[in-house]
């Protein structure tokens, strides 16, 4: 096998003191498991870098949970990787980040709900602003790179124009504005949270608009959503292919998402080694190369750019993992994509009501 991953998504802990609407925690996952201790981490880092990995993004849940969270960042970064922090920024005081930065933390992602604090608390579930704010004061007192993200959605895509402005007055170089993709709790509650057809010109004129005014001053990543797109992303950069993820349990998973698809068998750190896994489990050769594909990806020229786009959004939507992504144009299951984008821009509830179609996460 020639692969080698060069990304690890170590996902530390799935508690987090908010409850985002488009929370990215699995909607279910083997309960009852400790999450993986310092030295269980310790050892993942380790066989992760032998293995070829590069950088590891530490994430959740709220990777800052962890009471061991800098012995956590020194193991990654002593075994040679590039650690990135993905946050909501909850508890990152200045003295904190400062023992971060020395334990060998290398760059920072703080998420924003919104630019004002009342809709952000409506779409978090918890006044985390303030919080948010003292952490990227914190951030950037240390001098570490630092990247603003907000994932957008029908809440709040009409202030992307004050979004992109509040990030040029927090002094952020860079800010990712990246539209809900639709698994886990986000497909839960797609019906509440896909723009409209409207929405969606009105934002990609906005941040036209923007890139042309704070041009020099900020780099703006605007990322769609694939239920807007016509042809699929390489998710996760072909399955098996390029990144690997292991879950607060200790799961190796292919793509974080990847509990969404059934009959899908996990192996875990605390019985094989991640070599071992990488190499031979079962889920990460169910869908590795072309061998698996059906028409039309079979015999399409674009299956070695796209790899058939995306597994778990194939499974979430048709019940079978193995069909070409519905995003696809030539995908038969295409229609079905459009018919509930439809129906989504049909029901646009007014606000209130559309609490009472929303699921919360219901796990700590
Ligand atoms: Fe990609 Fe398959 Fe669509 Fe071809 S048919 S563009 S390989 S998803
Ligand atoms: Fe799992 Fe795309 S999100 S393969």
């Amino acid at each position: 096998m020639n692969t080698r991953p060069f990304g690890l998504l170590a996902e530390l802990t799935y508690r987090c003191p908010l409850r985002c609407l488009y929370c990215s925690n699995p909607v279910r996952y083997p309960q009852g498991h400790a999450e993986l201790n310092t030295d269980e981490w310790t050892h993942v880092f380790r066989q992760a870098a032998d293995l070829g990995v590069l950088h590891a993004l530490l994430s959740g849940g709220e990777p800052l949970q962890r009471k061991d969270i800098e012995m956590l960042i020194e193991a990654a970064h002593d075994a040679g990787l590039y650690t990135n922090l993905i946050t909501s920024g909850v508890g990152l005081t200045l003295s904190r980040a400062k023992r971060l930065k020395k334990a060998g933390l290398d760059s920072v992602q703080i998420s924003f709900q919104a630019d004002e604090p009342a809709l952000a608390l409506s779409i978090a579930g918890t006044n985390a602003f303030r919080s948010k704010l003292l952490a990227v004061q914190a951030v950037q007192e240390i001098n570490l790179p630092l990247t603003i993200n907000v994932v957008i959605h029908r809440f709040n895509i009409h202030r992307i124009p004050q979004i992109i402005e509040f990030a040029v007055n927090l002094k952020a170089k860079r800010l990712e504005l990246a539209n809900t993709q639709y698994y886990g709790w986000a497909f839960k509650n797609r019906r509440a949270l896909l723009p409209s057809a409207q929405q969606i010109e009105d934002a990609a004129k906005a941040v036209a608009e923007a890139r042309k005014t704070y041009k020099n001053r900020i780099e703006i990543l605007y990322v769609l959503s694939d239920y807007h797109s016509l042809r699929p992303k390489p998710c996760m950069n072909g399955w098996g292919r390029r990144y690997l993820c292991v879950n607060p349990i200790g799961d190796v998973l292919p793509c974080p998402t990847a509990y969404e698809i059934p009959n899908l068998t996990f192996d875990s750190v605390r019985e094989r080694s991640l070599q071992w896994i990488w190499e031979h489990s079962e889920a990460f050769n169910r869908f590795r190369g072309t061998e698996w594909m059906q028409e039309p990806c079979s015999s399409c020229p674009y299956k070695e750019i796209d790899f058939g786009g995306c597994r778990c959004q194939a499974a979430l939507l048709t019940g079978d993992p193995s069909v070409t992504d519905p995003v696809c144009v030539l995908s038969p299951h295409h229609p079905l994509l459009e018919r509930q984008l439809q129906e989504s821009r049909q029901s646009l509830l007014p606000q209130d009501e559309m609490k009472n179609i929303i699921s919360y996460r219901t796990y700590s």
